[in-house]
């Protein structure tokens, strides 16, 4: 027998089995039941204030929804939702009186309400959690400041890089993250209650009590938009496949790095795993099983923009579906940069790295901007550079290993300091260009960073949830 719904008034029959179970959201919505309740209190909180309830009902009703709030309470099949088990639960508890909560408000405003709340604690949250993975590469960047390695356009090498410029780079990715993730916690941070069913209440509601009591810092100013708004949702998914993307670049090129090609890095055996069949290998799964994930969070966001698209005014049912999807997006967003942090705590930089930079032509920007300096205009300097590689490629020879008298037939402006000029350090060293891959350069990042993190710290302290 299916119990007696919250709603049945106007019904005679019961519900078909089938479609209360696809009806239902409790299975996953009861995730929000911390919100839920204290979304509860401060209500039932209001509803004393303006003289809806008495004192000892708002207290006797607080107590009972702190109770269930710490015990690991049972809902049941037939709660249709997270709202419902909660007010059920009371009702069981205390009586008639678990029926006045409801008073002034709609799972409509309710449900909004949760879902900001939970989202405003998940965006600290994942802030957090990039803030750990940025610490763990500007540790490993420290530690190999001096450590050069090929950058690549086109997947090919163009010119040497420091491996610590490399990482910096993936730094100030995440780093925009938390940027948007700073104004999403602004964006969720308006309380929907108040707003009622769609067009406000008739109770005298004071929701600038309520969202004070709630730690949000305002209320929607229009009761329609209050609980038809899941833009919020769509931007979280949104955030996360951005955040995803960028781990899914890293990751794929620390599957590269491990590859026996490339050989720049290992990872510890912890963090590796091996093959059923093949013995020699040691595989990278975690940073592909990362790069292969940020296709479901991309499938998330799409999913859920088109269940809003077309949506009339204001709640309708399709809404329902801004959960499973965006839980699992933060899940699995949460987890990759979590363990991608581990990653690279446990990544061991090869000496093939700085060995490939001996073994190339990266260095060939080097010469012909060393005949730009003497002034041979920089596209006749590139000219006679690509002679010269070619000479090179001819000879199955580096570079630097060409006879001075060699060089001077390509060009009479070449002195003996260029073995010098060409050296990978010197390379590197030259480019003081802000931004460039200089050691001064690099170090200014890296200490530009580490006073981002510090003042990030200090700012997550002020944000409440
Ligand atoms: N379970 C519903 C949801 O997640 C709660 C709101 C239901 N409102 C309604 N009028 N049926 O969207």
């Amino acid at each position: 027998m299916n119990g007696k719904k919250m709603w049945q008034g106007r019904f005679t029959e019961t519900s078909n089995r089938l479609i209360e179970a696809f009806n239902n959201s409790i299975n996953f919505d009861k995730r929000l039941v911390r919100y839920d309740i204290k979304g509860s209190i401060a209500h039932v909180k209001m509803l004393c204030k303006i003289g809806v309830l008495t004192t000892a009902e708002k207290e006797q009703i607080i107590t009972e929804l702190e109770a269930i709030k710490d015990a690991p309470f049972e809902f049941q099949q037939n709660d249709e939702d997270v709202h419902m088990a909660v007010e059920r639960i009371l009702t069981d508890r205390i009586g008639p009186l678990g029926g006045k909560l409801h008073t002034g408000r709609s799972r409509n405003d309710q449900v909004a309400l949760d879902m900001h709340l939970y989202t405003k604690h998940v965006v600290l949250g994942l802030i957090n959690d990039l803030q750990l993975l940025c610490e763990s590469m500007l540790t490993k960047a420290d530690e190999h400041i001096d450590v050069i390695m090929p950058g690549y356009t086109h997947l090919q090498r163009a010119q040497p890089v420091r491996f610590s410029h490399h990482l910096l780079c993936y730094i100030n990715m995440f780093k925009r993250d938390i940027t948007k993730l700073q104004h999403l916690y602004e964006e969720v941070d308006i309380s929907p209650l108040g707003c009622g069913a769609i067009a406000g209440s008739t109770f005298a509601l004071d929701r600038q009590y309520v969202a004070k009591e709630l730690g949000l810092a305002r209320v929607y100013s229009n009761s329609m938009d209050g609980v038809s708004n899941r833009d919020f949702v769509a931007h979280t998914m949104f955030i996360c496949s951005m955040i995803m993307m960028h781990l899914s670049r890293l990751s794929e090129e620390l599957v590269l790095w491990c590859s026996h090609e490339f050989n720049f890095i290992e990872l510890s055996d912890a963090v590796s795993t091996g093959s059923s069949m093949m013995p020699q290998k040691k595989n990278p799964d975690v940073p592909e099983l990362v790069r292969g994930k940020t296709g479901r969070v991309y499938g998330n966001l799409l999913g859920f923009l088109t269940t809003l698209k077309g949506l009339p005014l204001t709640y309708n049912k399709d809404m329902q579906e801004d959960k499973e999807g965006f839980f699992d997006t933060i899940d699995t967003t949460k987890t990759c940069i979590n363990v991608t942090t581990v990653i690279i705590e446990n990544i061991f930089v090869t000496s093939k790295m700085q060995e490939a930079i001996d073994s190339d032509f990266s260095v060939a920007t080097d010469v012909a901007d060393y005949l730009a300096q003497k002034g041979l205009p920089f596209r006749e300097a590139h000219e006679v550079t690509g002679q010269i590689v070619k000479y090179c490629l001819e000879h199955h020879i580096l570079i630097k290993d060409i006879n001075f008298e060699i060089f001077r037939r390509f060009s009479s402006l070449f002195e003996r300091d260029i073995y010098n000029f060409i050296k990978p350090l010197n390379v590197v060293d030259r480019r003081q260009t802000e931004g460039g891959t200089a050691r001064c350069q690099v170090e200014k990042q890296l200490k530009d960073m580490v006073i981002y993190f510090n003042e990030l710290t200090e700012k997550k302290s002020k944000m409440s949830h």
